[in-house]
């Protein structure tokens, strides 16, 4: 990698080369082909509401992110620090054991330094020269992790002469700082790309994802010496929220897979091995014995919870050094695909990820989805139904499953567990939507569509990219995409429904009264998707207005005001279309 060789100390940290987004310095610095440098490349294409103009330049596949990330973290080591400490000499002596690609501090009960040498040997050689404390009247249990604990000598000496150590942030913004950002922005479209900005998972953040992961994986190769553990979900499918949960899934396939292409002639060698009935029971088995070693020696694992019996096992855990909530799961390629899926296409168009972040925090803001496992809409079927309607636009801003699916050639053939999951991957191949219809419009007439939406007889399906026959009576049907019999939304109450229909038409309503009569931006009020967001607002827009009529006869009225309004100007200029209500 051409940065090993910048010198005795990291290049820069990632804080700094996060600070310099037009710096020439920065470019110099940059290794091309590296996840950091599609990283810039989408900040900046990202920092652009236009529509319609997406970035040409040639997109990474998911799985050579998915590669270098994973790379990235297994020469990377995760250290707790004293709380003052004088960084350069720090670095100094770090990059005794070889060249540090990268470095950044954060902060989570206490001080840590996540430090990517520029090769793995680094890695082997820091642990040679480690310790396992001695802890008094307390025991330790050996283990040569990639996570260690910093002491200092002299702690005296080394802190006369400290400079204060930059953090990198790992949470989102404050409910107050977001309310002063939307209403600071200068139109709809600039509030939405506000939000994704600063809501999604930063450069720091996914590289502490990846690293966990990676440090999980050490622990889990006790017991299966040749597995993965692979992050899947939002952490990696580019809808992740600062903050989220972090899903990863402990892949066993590449165990044996040589000895079986190595083998000639007449003999064939098979492992000996344990047999049980089922493939479920192997789950239950492997991911208790995972539980109960992360639990007993996994360093900065704790609440460890084994739910063996749950539709998809997994083992749960608090990574105390990174703050992660993690859920481990077993034999997830569908997931993994799934996550493929959309990473895709969030990368396809740049309004894509900026109005599902937009949509999810509107459910949130509203209660209606939850970390509590119940009858709640999900952010997964959230991002399904954005992606949906994205579909639906004419012309289709995204493409639908099935058209990927055309475009596909003999080495994209994918299936799992006999399931066609067989998609194009190469994003390139894929032309860009020539539809430039703003956020605004969008995000308005997202919450008209599934506010009028016939969920009563209708499936969505993003496969066929069109409204299908439910196939069961689920109040919400959203086709699992590739386990085609299945509902994601399975879960789902009708009362849960109906709070998302009624919260969708007054959204819709609260930005077409809006889009007649906006509060000018002095006036301090909030305004657009700030008046959607923060629940105090919503609820006294719905409060105030309750005390007026009941909840179906407003609602019914504001959408005859809708209609109305609708066909007077149906001949908007300005590039706005008029909302039109479905029946
Ligand atoms: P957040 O964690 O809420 O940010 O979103 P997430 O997309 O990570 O959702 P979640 O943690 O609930 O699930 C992780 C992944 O599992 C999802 O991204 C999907 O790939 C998959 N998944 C979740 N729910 C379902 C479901 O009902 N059916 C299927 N097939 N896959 C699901
Ligand atoms: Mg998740």
């Amino acid at each position: 990698m051409a940065a090993c060789g910048v010198g005795l100390l990291t290049r820069l940290s990632l804080r700094a080369q996060r600070s310099q987004v037009q710096c020439p310095l920065r470019r110099l610095l940059s290794c091309p082909g590296t996840v950091a440098a599609d990283l810039r490349r989408e900040e900046q294409s990202s920092g652009s509401a236009e529509t319609g103009s997406e970035d040409r330049t040639p997109k990474k596949r998911f799985s050579e992110v998915q590669n270098e990330r994973r790379g990235q973290a297994q020469r990377t080591v995760l250290i707790h620090c004293p709380n003052k400490i004088d960084e350069k000499k720090f670095l100094k002596f770090l990059s005794q054991h070889g060249p540090i690609n990268s470095h950044f501090f954060y902060e989570s009960f206490g001080l840590y330094a996540v430090v990517e040498f520029c090769q793995k040997e680094s890695v082997t050689s820091l642990q040679n020269i480690t310790r396992t404390p001695s802890l008094g009247p307390e025991a330790a249990i050996p283990f040569k992790s990639r996570y260690f604990n910093l002491k200092l000598r002299n702690s005296s000496n080394q802190t006369s002469e400290l400079s204060s150590i930059q953090c990198s942030n790992q949470s989102s913004p404050s409910s107050k700082k977001l309310y002063q950002l939307l209403c600071c922005a200068e139109s709809v479209d600039d509030q939405l790309n506000t939000l994704l900005r600063e809501f999604q998972l930063t450069e720091e953040n996914t590289r502490l994802r990846y690293l966990t992961c990676s440090l999980i994986e050490d622990v889990a190769a006790a017991y299966f010496p040749d597995c993965a553990v692979r992050p899947f979900g939002s952490s990696v499918n580019g809808f992740g929220k600062l903050g989220c949960d972090l899903d990863m899934f402990l892949d066993l396939d590449e165990i044996g897979k040589f000895s079986a292409q190595k083998t000639s002639g007449n003999f064939l060698m098979e492992f000996q091995v344990k047999n049980v009935p089922s493939e479920r029971v192997a789950t239950q088995k492997i991911l208790s014995v995972i539980g109960e070693c992360l639990d007993q020696f996994g360093p900065g694992c704790v609440g460890v919870q084994k739910i063996l019996n749950a539709r998809c096992p997994l083992v749960r855990f608090s990574h105390q050094a990174s703050g992660f909530q993690c859920d481990l799961t077993t034999n997830n390629r569908i997931a993994l695909k799934s996550s493929e899926l959309l990473y895709m296409y969030g990368a396809l168009d740049s309004r894509v990820r900026a109005l599902a972040f937009s949509v999810r925090c509107w459910a949130r803001a509203h209660s209606l989805t939850s970390s509590i496992p119940g009858a709640w809409i999900t952010n997964f079927s959230l991002t399904m139904m954005v992606i949906f309607f994205l579909q639906r636009r004419s012309p289709p801003i995204l493409p639908t499953l099935d058209y990927l699916k055309t475009l596909a050639d003999a080495e994209d053939k994918c299936i799992i567990e006999g399931y066609n999951c067989t998609f194009v991957r190469d994003l390139n191949r894929i032309k860009p939507s020539g539809n430039t219809e703003t956020l605004e419009l969008l995000l308005k007439e997202f919450f008209e569509y599934f506010g009028n939406f016939a969920f009563n007889k209708n499936s969505i399906n993003i496969r066929q990219g069109k409204e299908q026959n439910k196939p069961e009576s689920s109040p919400l049907h959203i086709q699992n995409p590739f386990e085609t019999s299945l509902n994601v939304s399975k879960n789902v109450s009708q009362s849960q429904l109906q709070k998302f229909v009624d919260l969708a038409r007054e959204s819709a309503w609260i930005l077409h009264q809006e889009g007649k009569d906006r509060p000018s931006p002095s006036s301090n009020q909030p305004w657009g998707l700030a008046a959607l967001l923060l629940p105090s607002v919503a609820n006294n827009v719905s409060l105030s207005k309750k005390k007026k009529k009941p909840a179906s006869e407003r609602i019914k009225n504001l959408l005859d005001s809708i209609k109305s309004s609708g066909a007077e100007n149906s001949t908007a200029t300005n590039g706005r279309r008029a909302i039109s209500t479905r029946a």
